[in-house]
């Protein structure tokens, strides 16, 4: 399937999210058309869908420039996906009745393509009757709906009706975009930072938000693999779809890892591993009583290098996080280590690399190293996801 949306735009008060939602399902590369309701142009401008989604933004069913004057058609075909979201309490029932008295509800009627609602509105709208009614009818029809959220509304109610989070919106509309490049595959991904206990309220760790690694997981997902994590420290949602397997320090990772390598057919290490931990953990807290204090530390066993040594290993591929010199010293880590590819990222450049939504990494592999350019992280785990796939399987 492509990834033509459109995102129809309602008139509820969390339109003015809707340029957040064509950022989110452009991260997942996909190409988005904005049609705006009469309700929706109430509470979002024209000129922010435009700029956002590098698309004329769609009102009009009247509109003469549309080829033949079959605007409604023209973009009824063009689209993979519609999206509804925000979406009223009016376009909800229009839907229902099969209405076509605008160019949004024209679009939804004259298309093939699969639509996605996600309501928005007072929680008491939402818990009407005939809004149960609508939202049942338009399942049966197969309409997919994003449900809304629990919480404090514009209106100052508390209750459900709650806009879904963007983030969630653009990974329900994903699920639509798989495709089994890796269908039957087995894969094991380690992400975040792992934690060095110091004494028991202090600790060695490093920046790593999980954002790389989880991006991964979802491509591998998407790409039809069945996936385990081994998760360190993060600050990323976890991707729900995945088997997952909680972890504090290097030890306990390469433990997990070693327990679960076996079956696996790729095995992606991308957790920030320390490469030391003190040798002794101090059982009190440490006393600020000196001007001078010593942490020995001790080597961690290094879980990619004992991966590569198995002798049914998985392709196994790295990362490196380099400040300096970083394609030799990646060449000289795929060596070292004789995985099947190092994935290099320069995390000196703050724009990219830890923490950042953006990355930019070189693959390399024994026969020549390939360069993803800067993209969301989403996007550039799509990449790696894909170049695994031609390259090893
Ligand atoms: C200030 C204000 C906020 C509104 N918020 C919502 C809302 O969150 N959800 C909703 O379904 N309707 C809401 N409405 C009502 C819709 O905007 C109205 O039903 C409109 O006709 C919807 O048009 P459309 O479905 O063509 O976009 C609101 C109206 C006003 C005046």
């Amino acid at each position: 399937m492509n990834k033509r949306i459109i995102l129809g735009v309602s008139g509820s008060i969390a339109a003015y999210k809707s340029p957040d939602i064509v950022r989110r399902l452009q991260d997942l590369g996909a190409e988005v058309r904005v049609i705006l309701t009469g309700g929706g142009r109430e509470f979002v401008s024209e000129r922010s869908l435009q700029t956002v989604s590098k698309n004329k933004v769609h009102d009009n069913l009247w509109d003469s420039e549309a080829e033949l004057s079959m605007g409604h058609i023209e973009l009824a075909k063009w689209a993979d996906v519609v999206i509804i979201a925000p979406a009223s309490a009016n376009t909800i029932a229009k839907l229902c009745h099969g209405k076509a008295d605008d160019l949004l509800s024209t679009v939804i009627l004259a298309t093939s393509a699969s639509v996605m609602v996600a309501p928005s509105m007072n929680q008491q709208m939402y818990a009407s009757l005939a809004m149960k009614d609508n939202l049942e009818l338009l399942q049966k029809r197969g309409v997919r709906i994003i449900d809304p959220g629990f919480g404090e509304q514009a209106c100052g109610d508390v209750g459900e009706g709650r806009l879904a989070e963007p983030s969630e919106i653009a990974r329900q509309a994903s699920e639509l975009f798989q495709n089994n490049a890796l269908g039957g595959k087995r894969v094991l991904i380690t992400i975040g930072g792992t934690v060095e206990a110091i004494d028991p309220v202090r600790f060695l760790s490093n920046h790593s938000s999980g954002k790389m690694g989880m991006a991964l997981a979802y491509a591998s997902i998407q790409a039809g693999a069945e996936t385990t994590l081994v998760i360190g420290s993060i600050s990323v949602d976890v991707e729900k779809r995945a088997k997952t397997i909680f972890v504090t320090s290097a030890n306990e990772m390469h433990e997990a890892v070693m327990a679960n390598i076996h079956d696996q057919d790729l095995f992606i290490s991308c957790a920030a591993v320390a490469d030391y931990r003190p040798t002794k953990v101090s059982p009190n807290k440490i006393k600020k009583d000196s001007d001078k204090q010593t942490i020995e530390l001790v080597a961690n066993k290094d879980i990619l290098s004992d991966v590569c040594q198995l002798k049914d290993k998985p392709i196994c591929i790295g990362f490196a996080a380099e400040t300096e010199n970083y394609i030799n010293n990646a060449n000289q880590k795929l060596k070292n280590k004789q995985c099947d590819a190092i994935i290099l990222n320069d995390v000196s450049n703050s724009a990219i690399g830890f923490k950042s939504d953006d990355n930019e990494v070189y693959f390399i592999a024994r026969d020549g190293t390939d360069k993803i350019n800067k993209n969301s992280k989403q996007i550039v785990a799509e990449k790696i996801i894909k170049k695994i796939t031609k390259e090893f399987f």
